[in-house]
Order: C-alpha cells, then structure tokens, then sequence
C-alpha cells in the first residue's frame, strides 16, 4: 500500500488549527503509526548520513551528544544522561528510530528525551517559532539514516 504523506499532513495541519493553544499537537497523524514505529520518511527523498552526523553533534541544531553518545563519534564532548547509541542501529529498525526522534512520547510517557517534530505549547513560544519544530523532517531523516549505521564495530 502506498502511503499518502501529503495528506498525512494535511490532516495534521487541520487538527492543529483545531487544537487549543494549551495543548502540544504533533505533526504526524497517528494512523501512520505502527506499533512503536513510524515507517514511512517524513520527505520523498532518503536522507544523508553525513548530513546526520552534523545534526547530531551539532549545538546549534541537534545536539544529540548533549546526552548520547557513540563510540569512535569524533565530538569533543558526550553526553550520557541518555543511552548510549553505538549500537543503536543493531537494536531498533529505522522507523522505531524516527518516532522516537520526533516524539518519544508516543512510545513512553514522561520519557526525558525531549520531541524533535512536535510542536509545543503555542503559548510559549514566540510569534517567530510558532508552528515550527525543533528540527526539520530533512534534518529527521539525515540522523535516521545516520543512526541505523550505527551497528558498533
Ligand atoms: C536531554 C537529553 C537528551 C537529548 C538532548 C537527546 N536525547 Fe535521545 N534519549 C534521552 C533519554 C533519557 C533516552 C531514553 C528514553 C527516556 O527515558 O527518555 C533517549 C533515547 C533515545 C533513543 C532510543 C535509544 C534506545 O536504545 O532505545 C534514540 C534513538 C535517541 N534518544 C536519539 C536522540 C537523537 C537523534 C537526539 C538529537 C536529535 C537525542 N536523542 C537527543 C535523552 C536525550
């Protein structure tokens, strides 16, 4: 079956505007959700693995290290508040990695991991930010790429 992401997302965007502004609404319809897993990519395009590095090291976007960290991963400090991820790509499936990237809340309640692709509290952000996630669906489907490599070695 061929998944129509359009209009996943078409209906995302009506359920937001119907949303209250007190609540957090998520950018993914829950009907693409299987089980712990969102299998379908956010974009037409896979993403780039060396793209997904940067996200992840990177402070001004991911900064994924604050708390992971993968082993032979060549950034100067890492985090360990989260699980260590060098064999992450070993242990879940590409579409188990992207949801809990872009909302682990969907997979467990009052997880740490902050969402990636979830819009917040309208109320709290400024007119600049409202509507935007954190990371862009690219900058999802890089580090999803990047993340299944990690297999340890
Ligand atoms: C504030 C700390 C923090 C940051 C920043 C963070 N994570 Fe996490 N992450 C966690 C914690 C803690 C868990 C374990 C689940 C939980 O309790 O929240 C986790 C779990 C995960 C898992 C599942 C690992 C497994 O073995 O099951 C993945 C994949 C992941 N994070 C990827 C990322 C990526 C990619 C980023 C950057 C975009 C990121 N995390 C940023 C704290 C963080």
């Amino acid at each position: 079956m061929k998944l129509n992401l359009g209009g996943a997302l078409l209906f995302a965007a009506a359920h937001l505007t119907a949303c209250s502004s007190h609540e957090e609404a998520s950018l993914i319809s829950s009907e693409l959700i299987e089980g712990d897993a969102l299998p379908v990519p956010l974009t037409q395009s896979i993403g780039d693995g060396d793209e997904g590095r940067q996200v992840f090291q990177s402070r001004e976007q991911g900064h994924c290290v604050l708390c992971h960290q993968i082993q032979n991963l060549n950034a100067e400090f890492q985090g360990n508040l989260g699980p260590d991820l060098t064999e992450v790509g070993s242990r879940l499936t590409p579409g188990q990695i992207r949801l809990r990237i872009i909302d682990y809340e969907r997979v467990l309640s009052g997880v740490t991991m902050p969402s990636y692709y979830r819009v917040h509290d309208l109320n709290q952000v400024g007119d600049d930010y409202e509507n935007q996630s954190v990371l862009t669906a690219q900058q999802v489907e890089d580090l999803v790429v990047f993340l299944s490599e990690q297999k340890g070695n």
